[in-house]
């Protein structure tokens, strides 16, 4: 399996184009499942999550199509017809998010066949609230095996539904059933995350009717089809985040582009709170930092506009060598720490109680092996890595490719030592 070298102490200097949302992108490829017409994503990452759902998408009747289009990378997804309803348990367990195709084939054809996601590196993360929603607008559903039946063959039924706690998944999961219900769904404690709002523009676009996605309350107008539309992909929060968190780190002067400041503007107040200069620009921020340390902040996760769970490790990482003692408090995921041993092998000072954990900066990490454990976990092994002294080998980046498009060369083109080592064909232990 490959695995990342770094070389720590370099500073990053230089721009930074910032992708497509990985969180987007996935659900939007579930939405061409809603329309016999071509559904054409622009903007579009190219991850192995797109690729695993493409996959999927592929086995339920849809024809995936990558290529340079006039505007960049693209995806074509057409599905004439609905060829399976059943997505099997090796597919949806490669990427959890496969499981938010169950609602679109139910809206559309009536029947699904989808597997239970299984466990995950960073919490239980059931599925309960998707398949409240699925349920409240008229789905039958049975539990057999780890798998899910759902069935509506006479149609989905629009419905209030309120959800008890805020899920991004959820939200979206209901918003891709109800856009072809009969009549109107009203989605209370709905999440706000830029990502619905990208979904929003989407369904539109081929034609639903969905209003207030980014506030508490969504309302969907069912409609009787959609039809194809071309739609870009919201730039990617996370990814623009990290790569800001990285530019701290590392210091220099890093100009993140093809986004937009707002997307990360809880971390920015963060990033100047510790010492660092972020500049609001009109298509992204320039992170600065001119060498003095940064100071200890606090940091505590929360759904949107709130600080990102997928942002926590690599803030943890910035931590690390910040003067002073940080507290993070992670309120979303229950195991999201798995990254506080790793960064300890590189010599950083952190203690987990529960959900909070207390970092001490200390002057100078060390580089040394370490692993990944999931996605955002493994970038900040990668961001630690910059500014440890000697090098740093991050093993299981198969995480890492899950969500992080060209990283070597994003940041090497900024300065940054960062190699791939191609792997042996040995499984890692
Ligand atoms: C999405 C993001 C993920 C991000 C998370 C929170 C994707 C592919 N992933 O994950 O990167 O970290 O939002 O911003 O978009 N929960 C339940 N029952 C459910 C669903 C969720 O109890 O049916 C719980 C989860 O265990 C978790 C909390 O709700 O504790 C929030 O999870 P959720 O917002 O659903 O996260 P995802 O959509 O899975």
């Amino acid at each position: 399996m490959d695995r990342i070298a770094i070389t720590g102490g370099a500073q990053l200097n230089g721009v930074i184009p910032v992708s497509g949302a990985k969180n987007s992108a996935i659900k939007l490829m579930a939405a061409s499942l809603l329309t016999d017409e071509p559904l054409r994503l622009t903007n579009m990452p190219r991850l192995a999550d797109t690729r695993f759902l493409g996959k999927l998408l592929t086995r339920l009747g849809v024809s995936v199509t990558e290529s340079d289009g006039p505007d960049g990378q693209q995806t074509i997804l057409h599905a004439p017809e609905i060829t399976s309803g059943f997505a099997p348990y090796d597919l949806v367990r490669q990427m959890r998010a496969s499981f938010n195709v169950l609602g679109p084939l139910v809206a559309r054809s009536g029947q699904a066949k989808v597997s239970l996601p299984g466990g995950c590196t960073i919490g239980a993360r059931p599925v309960d609230l998707h398949l409240q929603a699925l349920e409240a607008l008229g789905a039958k559903i049975d539990l057999h095996e780890g798998y899910v039946y759902a069935q509506a063959p006479r149609g989905l039924k629009g419905a209030e539904i309120s959800f008890p706690i805020v899920s991004v998944g959820a939200t979206e999961h209901a918003m891709l059933a109800a856009v072809l219900a009969d009549g109107v769904t009203v989605i209370r404690n709905a999440a706000c995350e830029p990502e619905l709002v990208d979904l929003q523009e989407c369904l539109n676009a081929m034609g639903a009717k969905v209003e207030g996605a980014g506030t508490p309350t969504v309302t969907i107008t069912g409609v009787a089809r959609l039809k194809g539309a071309t739609h870009s992909v919201i730039p990617d929060r996370i990814e623009m985040g990290t790569y800001a968190v990285a530019a701290a780190m590392a210091g220099g002067e890093v100009r993140l582009t093809n986004a937009r400041p707002e997307l990360i503007e809880s971390l920015s107040v963060k990033l100047e709170e510790a010492g660092a200069t972020v500049v609001r620009t009109e298509d992204g921020v320039i992170v600065k930092r001119n060498g003095s340390r940064l100071n200890a902040v606090d940091i505590e996760t929360a759904p949107f506009p709130g600080f990102a769970t997928d942002l926590q490790a690599q803030f943890m990482a910035l931590m690390t060598t910040a003067n002073g003692e940080s507290h993070i408090r992670e309120t979303i995921f229950e195991n999201r720490f798995m990254h506080a041993p790793e960064l300890m092998r590189l010599g950083a000072d952190i203690s987990v109680h529960g959900g909070e954990a207390r970092v001490r900066g200390v002057a100078q990490l060390e580089g040394a092996e370490v692993m990944a454990t999931d996605l955002r976990a493994s970038v900040s092994l990668v961001i630690a890595g910059l500014v440890a002294r000697g090098e740093t080998v991050v093993s299981r980046i198969y995480h890492l490719d899950r969500g992080f498009e060209r990283l070597e060369e994003k940041l090497g083109a900024c300065g940054a030592q960062v190699r791939r080592i191609k792997g042996d064909g040995e499984p890692e232990l």
